[in-house]
């Protein structure tokens, strides 16, 4: 018999406990031993729990991390602090431990890694990416023989829920994000998600596994969808993309990139037809080609899936994963400024002879040529212009709109985004 201490009973604790009841008799003819929850931890033991629960509800964690009955934890706390504490004491204790806590993933996984080694246990998380998808697994063994070229993803499923709403049914960002709020897709505080952060978490650990030296959520260029407008959506639209929040890591000639922000995407291709909550990762690796692993990047049933999965493979046992990260390599990331894409900018000029020529002169000077430039809705006496450029560096785009705006005839620079291959 395996007993499990289970730290947290909130969206994702409570799938794992709906899923251990309803799937006991399959997980535990596939593992051919039985499998029970002896102790779950929460904040507030006074809350109305599941049926599921009754009876090993406990406020406290040494009840789980003192129990030598206990051999496999599960966190699904959330937040840096006391989920590391907690994992660090059960690993230390020689229990193994699964976790779908992101934040904790990607800010401390190598060091758990490491103490995970240390005591000949396992240190299991492929819940923190993509919630019921798996991709920790696949890049970490099924495409291990290969050479991986890059990882880029739609990787949060509020963001994607809102620009899908901003260009479907024509809603502003706020507006979305209140629609999401009150279906239960955002947070009551939604900054991790509209920042960017919680993608740069997810690209850190997806980093991580790809290129098999760690990097931090800290050193990913991050710009989360906050400037994307509607009239974005649109003039998208009119040229043939869509706007979607990716993540992206990958292989240069030169070295690694990393960053997560809006940008747009051809119609035609795969991300631009990941809808509403999904979450969808391409990987392209030398053997395998490009793959796309797609389906529901959180929830508590799809995210339990993932959980379950670890810790069927901890039960499986076998022996330790040579590969994993460790703490005493990293990444070295290339400086955002190097990447090389065409840009998409929204500018208001005055409608006057001759401005189009001054903004084109600005790129010029800048070594940036233009595949396309649209002057939309004069008002006023002021234009709205939408430029599309050829690939050029990022550091030349920032350079150029620098510029742009102390052009007098160049009121704003509304909003500028890179185009996505
Ligand atoms: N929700 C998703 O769709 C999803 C998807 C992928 C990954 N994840 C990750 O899964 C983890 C859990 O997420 P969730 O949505 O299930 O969170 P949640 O609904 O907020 O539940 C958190 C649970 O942990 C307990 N808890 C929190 N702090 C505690 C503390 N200091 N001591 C004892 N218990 C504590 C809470 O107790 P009370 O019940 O007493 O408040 C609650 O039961 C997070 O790391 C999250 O990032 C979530």
């Amino acid at each position: 018999m395996i007993a499990i201490g289970v730290l947290g009973l909130g969206n994702v604790g409570t799938g794992f406990m709906e899923l251990l009841n309803s799937g006991k008799q399959t997980i535990e003819n596939r593992l051919g031993t039985s499998v029970s929850v002896k102790k779950i931890l929460v904040r507030d033991t006074g809350r109305p729990r599941a049926r599921l629960a009754a009876g090993i509800i406990t406020d406290r964690p040494d009840d789980i991390l003192e129990d030598p009955s206990i051999s496999i934890v599960v966190e699904l706390m959330g937040g840096l602090e006391p989920a590391r504490t907690y994992i660090r004491r059960a690993l230390s204790r020689g229990k193994s431990v699964v976790t779908a806590n992101k934040e904790v993933v990607s800010c401390y996984g190598a060091e758990l890694m490491d103490l995970a080694r240390e005591n000949g246990v396992r240190f299991l998380f492929e819940g923190s990416v993509g919630g019921g998808i798996p991709i920790i697994r696949p890049i970490k063994e099924c495409l291990a023989a290969n050479e991986i070229h890059s990882v880029t993803g739609i990787l949060n499923g509020t963001t994607n829920f809102i620009l899908t709403r901003m260009e479907e049914d024509s809603m502003e960002l706020d507006d979305a994000l209140a629609e999401a709020q009150r279906l239960g897709y955002a947070e009551a505080d939604p900054a991790n998600d509209i920042t960017g952060a919680d993608v740069a978490r997810k690209i850190a650990i997806l980093a991580t596994m790809a290129f098999r030296r760690g990097i931090i959520p800290d050193v990913v260029s991050t710009t989360g969808i906050d400037r994307v407008t509607l009239a974005d959506m649109r003039y998208a639209g009119e040229l043939g993309y869509r706007v979607k929040l990716l993540g992206h890591v990958g292989r240069r000639d030169d070295g690694y990139e990393a960053w997560v922000a809006p940008a747009l995407v051809p119609l035609s291709h795969p991300l631009a037809g990941v809808r509403d909550s999904y979450n969808a990762v391409m990987v392209e690796g030398n053997a395998c080609g490009t793959l796309m692993f797609y389906g529901r990047g959180a929830g508590g049933l799809p995210t339990a899936s993932a959980v379950m999965g670890d810790v069927m493979e901890v039960i499986r046992g076998g022996p330790l994963p040579k590969f994993s990260f460790t703490s005493d390599s990293s990444l070295a990331l290339l400086d955002s400024r190097t990447a090389v894409a065409p840009f998409y900018i929204r500018l208001k000029a005055k409608d006057e002879p001759g401005v189009l020529a001054a903004v084109s002169g600005v790129f010029g000077r800048h070594g940036i040529s233009l595949s396309m430039v649209l002057q939309k809705n004069a008002a006023g006496g002021i234009a709205e212009i939408v430029i599309v450029t050829h690939k050029t560096h990022l550091g030349a785009i920032h350079d150029a709109l620098i510029d742009l705006t102390s052009l007098s005839e160049v009121p704003a620079v509304d909003n500028y985004l890179r185009v996505w291959r």
